[in-house]
C-alpha cells in the first residue's frame, strides 16, 4: 500500500511514474466519491499509454475504448449507473478481460465479482482540499 497526495500540477509527473511503476498490470480500480479526480487521473494517464482518441467520462455510455499509438486499445468504464454486476456481464465486460488491452474503471464495486482472481490495482482517491487529492494504491 502506499499513499500519493498531489495538485493538478503535479499530476502529469505523478501519472508518468503511476504508469512506469504498475505497466505490468492491465486491470486499474478507481473506487473515491464524486468529484474526488477519477476521471481526470484517467485522462492524464492516458497520455502516458499514447491513448490517440479523446478520453471523456463513460458516466452514460458505461464503456469508453481508446485507440493507442502502438495500435492496443484503453477501455475506460464508469459503472455507476448500473445496477447489479449481471448488466456488467450483459455489456460483454468477461470479453474485456480476455483481450490484452488495459482497462480502467471508475466506481469498481459491481466488477470485484467478476475480478476474483485477476491482478488488479486498486486507487482509492480522496478529495483533501479544493487544491489537493490523495490517492491509497493496493495491489
Ligand atoms: N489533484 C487535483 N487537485 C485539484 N483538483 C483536482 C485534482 N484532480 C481532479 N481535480 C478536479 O476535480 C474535479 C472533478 O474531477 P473528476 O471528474 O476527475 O472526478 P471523478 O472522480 O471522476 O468524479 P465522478 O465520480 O463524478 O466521475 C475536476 O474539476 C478536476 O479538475
Ligand atoms: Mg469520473
Amino acid at each position: 500500500m502506499r499513499t500519493i497526495d498531489y495538485s493538478l500540477e503535479e499530476l502529469s509527473k505523478i501519472t508518468a511514474e503511476f504508469a512506469s511503476t504498475y505497466k505490468d498490470y492491465s486491470i486499474f480500480c478507481l473506487e473515491g466519491e464524486m468529484g474526488a479526480g477519477k476521471t481526470t487521473f484517467i485522462h492524464t494517464l492516458c497520455k502516458e499509454w499514447t491513448v490517440i482518441d479523446n478520453v471523456s467520462s463513460p458516466t452514460y455510455s458505461i464503456i469508453n475504448k481508446y485507440l493507442c499509438a502502438n495500435g492496443s486499445y484503453v477501455y475506460h468504464l464508469d459503472l455507476f449507473r448500473l445496477k447489479n454486476t449481471q448488466e456488467l456481464i450483459d455489456i460483454g465486460f468477461e470479453d474485456l478481460l480476455e483481450d490484452k488491452a488495459k482497462i480502467v474503471i471508475e466506481w469498481p464495486s459491481l466488477s470485484y465479482p467478476l475480478l476474483i482472481g485477476e491482478r488488479i490495482v486498486k486507487l482509492q482517491f480522496e478529495k483533501k482540499t479544493e487544491n489537493n487529492r490523495k490517492i491509497i494504491i493496493f495491489t
